[in-house]
């Protein structure tokens, strides 16, 4: 099976294809909300070093993984030790939860590239997205139905993923040659409208000045730790899958390294589109630029389509702004639907990996359903919430501490320097042996404690343990599941290494 694999035509196009998963919606406003949120350019300072710190040795670890045993997040696990395939099923759970969320804002963007046509939101952005887009419920409690222009966007939107992924690396590498770089372009060309505002330099500094009392703060660096994994894509079994399509002798420190730094870039590029916008909005609106730039979720859809609207060429700007958005979610949103069809391809090889794909495709779109209802918002918040701290935090913590203490880290760390142009030094074992998992145990407790304390965001408790508890339960109870099926198989010894040939 190994000498069947798929393969990434070139260097580039694997480099674009796991920027096009990295940088997405995550880049576009939840980096800026939480730049917003924490006190701006305080927020900067923990994310770039995180970066370093976290984000590129797991970014590594994933890529090393897939690439040395050529197989997705399940195999990958399996050939080192059979017990640890659980952890490879719980990034694909996580890859499948996402999606299905994912999706979803994905329809209302393409909903709003139409809206842009005409400025539909007129003077009210905020009435027009929960009242006339959503047609939201005042809370999760009221009865759920399903706004059919949500429910037509959505099927869209699955049926172009599905297009876009149905030749496996084939078909992804054509869409990514333009996926990846066209809306560089047009953040750059919003970037140019942007700064050329009346009031854009009230809101570069706003963006780029520190508030050093911010970093005291932990939530700051949970946050910012959070959008690491998030928008590196790491702990979903993406980066794996991409890795496991490269030959066993590429490069891979360096790889890593463009795609970390080329991600960061993004984010804080659109920072620049962001906080430039928003700072005209203060001075045309006259309310506090820190209000509107922590407006939340809602930045996108609320106060982005209002910025956009007292621009000049306003319709034509926005346009631009949700097809950005668009393009940027569409290759994120099908590494998703890649991470899950390669796992089953590499466990059900007599499956074609279209019909897989098309599976997949219509399992999550189905899954998605429930953000489609009139609760919708509250669930996606919900969902998030949970799935990025407890699901994606948990498996990278394990995905460290095996590939630390089961590998050993010192292994893979030589094998990854006999392939890779840039060295790893000791720090890299260390960090995933020692550095990676305590601070992950840390920052799990502290948010366990809080959500336990206190209900996340007021929702009712039933909303919470459904969309929250339940999910991550679930996810839980699958990996032990299926790591005790996969150990009882053929061997009874839950330490035997499965793959000798990998070593
Ligand atoms: N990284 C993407 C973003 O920033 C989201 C994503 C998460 C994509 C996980 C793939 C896997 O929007």
């Amino acid at each position: 099976m190994t000498e069947s694999r798929d393969r990434w035509p070139s260097k580039t196009i694997f480099i674009f294809a796991a920027i096009g998963s990295a940088v997405g919606l995550g880049n576009i406003w939840r980096f800026p909300y939480l730049v917003g949120k924490y006190g701006g350019g305080a927020f900067l300072f923990p994310y770039l070093l995180l970066l370093f710190l976290f984000g590129i040795p797991l970014l590594i670890l994933e890529f090393s993984l897939g690439q040395k045993m050529q197989q997705g997040a399940v195999g990958a696990m399996k050939r080192i030790r059979k017990s640890f395939s659980g952890i490879g099923l719980g990034a694909i759970c996580c890859s499948f939860f996402v999606a299905c969320y994912y999706a979803v804002v994905m329809a209302w963007c393409l909903l709003y590239c139409f809206y842009s046509v005409n400025i539909a939101w007129g003077d009210d952005p905020s009435t027009f997205f929960f009242e006339n887009v959503l047609q939201s419920s005042s809370s999760p409690n009221e009865m759920w139905m399903i706004p059919t222009h949500v429910l037509a966007a959505l099927v869209f939107v699955w049926v172009c993923v599905y297009f876009c992924i149905w030749k496996g690396v084939r078909s992804v590498s054509a869409v990514v040659t333009i996926t990846m770089p066209l809306p560089v372009i047009l953040l750059i060309i919003l970037l140019i409208r942007g700064v050329t505002l009346p009031g854009a330099m009230d809101g570069l500094i706003y963006y780029v000045k520190p508030d050093f009392q911010a970093l005291l703060n932990t939530e700051v660096w949970m946050a910012a730790l959070t959008q690491i994994f998030f928008s590196l894509s790491v702990g979903f079994g993406v980066m794996i899958a991409y890795g496991s399509y490269e030959k066993k002798t590429s490069d891979i420190v360096k790889s890593a390294y463009i795609i970390a730094v080329s991600d960061a870039a993004i984010a804080i590029l659109s920072g620049l589109v962001v906080f430039s916008t928003l700072g005209h909005m203060a001075l045309q609106s006259g309310e506090s630029l820190a209000k509107l730039a922590a407006s939340g979720p809602s930045l996108a859809f609320i106060v982005f389509p209002k910025a956009l609207s007292l621009i000049p060429g306003a319709a034509f700007f926005s346009v631009f702004f949700f097809l950005t958005l668009l393009l940027l979610g569409i290759d994120s949103l099908f590494s998703l639907v890649e991470a899950i069809s390669t796992t089953l391809h590499d466990q059900w090889s007599f499956i074609r990996k279209e019909d897989l794909t098309l599976y997949v495709c219509t399992f999550s779109f189905i899954g998605g359903l429930i953000f489609t209802t009139t609760a919708g918002i509250y669930f996606l918040d919900i969902s998030d919430h949970f799935i990025t701290i407890y699901g994606i935090v948990t498996v990278s913590l394990l995905q460290s501490f095996v590939i630390g203490w089961g590998y050993p880290a010192g292994k893979l760390c030589e094998w990854i320097n006999q392939v890779s142009v840039w060295k790893l030094s000791k720090w890299w074992s260390f960090a995933i042996r020692y550095f990676v998992p305590i601070c992950l145990i840390v920052l799990l407790f502290t948010a366990l404690y809080r959500d336990v304390t206190v209900p996340y965001g007021g929702y009712p408790k039933w909303a919470i343990i459904m969309m929250g508890w339940s999910t991550i339960s679930l996810m839980i109870f699958l990996g032990l599941v299926y790591s005790f099926i996969t150990t009882r198989k053929k061997s009874t010894n839950p330490f035997h290494v499965d793959d000798k040939s990998y070593d």
